[in-house]
């Protein structure tokens, strides 16, 4: 029997590592081609991958997928026209972009948050995204529905339950990710007829290189797992799995959504430990 996402092709932003990367391996099991597309080919070196020495298009092809690697800055117009063309080239069409590249950086006060952050957050987290989401749309547009799919394209955001929540220290990084969230629910609302899903997931404390130096940090690590009702923290294929289930069939009459994959982080106030 054919893989579900036989014939799909999909653009992951920030797949050589963490979420991105579990992703991606994730839809080319399932039988998508996959364009990597990263600021790097090489995973990031703080990671918890026990692959670190591999691409993720070398893990890709060595379970007997296909993959090529991109190289793109979501922060720059140019290189996200050129992705977007470069997927078009190498494989005529496009059906799902997951939209994971994201910019986070140590915690500090709102006071004590300046231009230059804020001006990071706003080109990677917000416009990045939102250029990716554009881009998507307008190849989708020019393709058709696919009946048994159910769609002519989707895309998954990733944005963080900070973006839902409030969480200290990390005033920028949340505002930009909750425009992530509602550029989400307005954007699916003016696309929906076009049969283009448009949702999001919301991860909670996952374990990457880009979280490392918080769970390597007994304090930050304490307030994160009391923060966590769930008995542990997240790992990058419980993320993969709910991106996953938004790229399948199942999933063809949901948008809009943004679906929050913490392990109860978002629910309410934890109860004492
Ligand atoms: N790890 C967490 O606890 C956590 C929690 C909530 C949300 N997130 C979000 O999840 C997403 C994935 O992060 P991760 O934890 O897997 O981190 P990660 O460091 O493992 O992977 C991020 C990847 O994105 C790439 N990247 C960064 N900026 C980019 C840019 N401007 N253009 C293209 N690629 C870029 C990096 O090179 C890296 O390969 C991010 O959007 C992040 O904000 C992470």
């Amino acid at each position: 029997m054919a893989l579900p996402l036989t014939g799909k092709v999909a653009l992951i932003t920030g797949a050589s590592s963490g979420m991105g990367r579990a992703t991606a391996i994730s839809l080319a099991e399932r039988g998508a081609k996959i364009v990597c597309a990263d600021l790097q080919e090489k995973p990031n070196p703080r990671g918890f991958e026990a692959d670190l020495d591999k691409t993720t298009p070398e893990v890709i092809a060595a379970k007997g997928g296909e993959a090529i690697f991109q190289a793109v800055d979501i922060a720059d117009v140019a290189q996200v026209d050129a992705v977007f063309e470069k997927t078009v080239a190498t494989y005529g069409r496009l059906d799902i972009v997951v939209s994971c590249a994201g910019y986070w950086t140590t915690f500090r006060l709102f006071g004590d948050e300046d231009e230059d952050l804020w001006a990071k957050m706003v080109a990677v987290n917000t416009l990045g995204t939102a250029r990716m989401n554009r881009l998507a749309i307008r190849q989708f547009l020019k393709q058709e529905i696919d009946p048994v799919w159910g769609s002519r394209g989707r895309i998954v955001n990733v944005s963080s339950c900070a973006g839902v929540t409030g969480f200290p220290g990390e005033v920028a990084y949340s505002a930009t990710k909750a425009s992530v969230n509602h550029m989400t629910r307005a954007g699916a609302l003016d696309h929906a007829k076009d049969s283009v899903n448009i949702n999001c997931v919301a991860p909670g404390v996952v374990a990457t290189g880009m979280a490392r130096g918080n769970l390597e940090s007994d304090s930050i690590r304490s307030l994160m797992e009391r923060a966590t009702p769930w008995p542990r923290l997240g790992k990058p294929a419980d993320i993969a799995g709910a991106i996953v289930f938004l790229c399948m069939p199942e999933s063809q009459w949901m948008t809009g959504q943004v679906l929050c994959v913490d392990g109860g982080m978002t629910i309410g106030v934890p109860p004492p430990t």
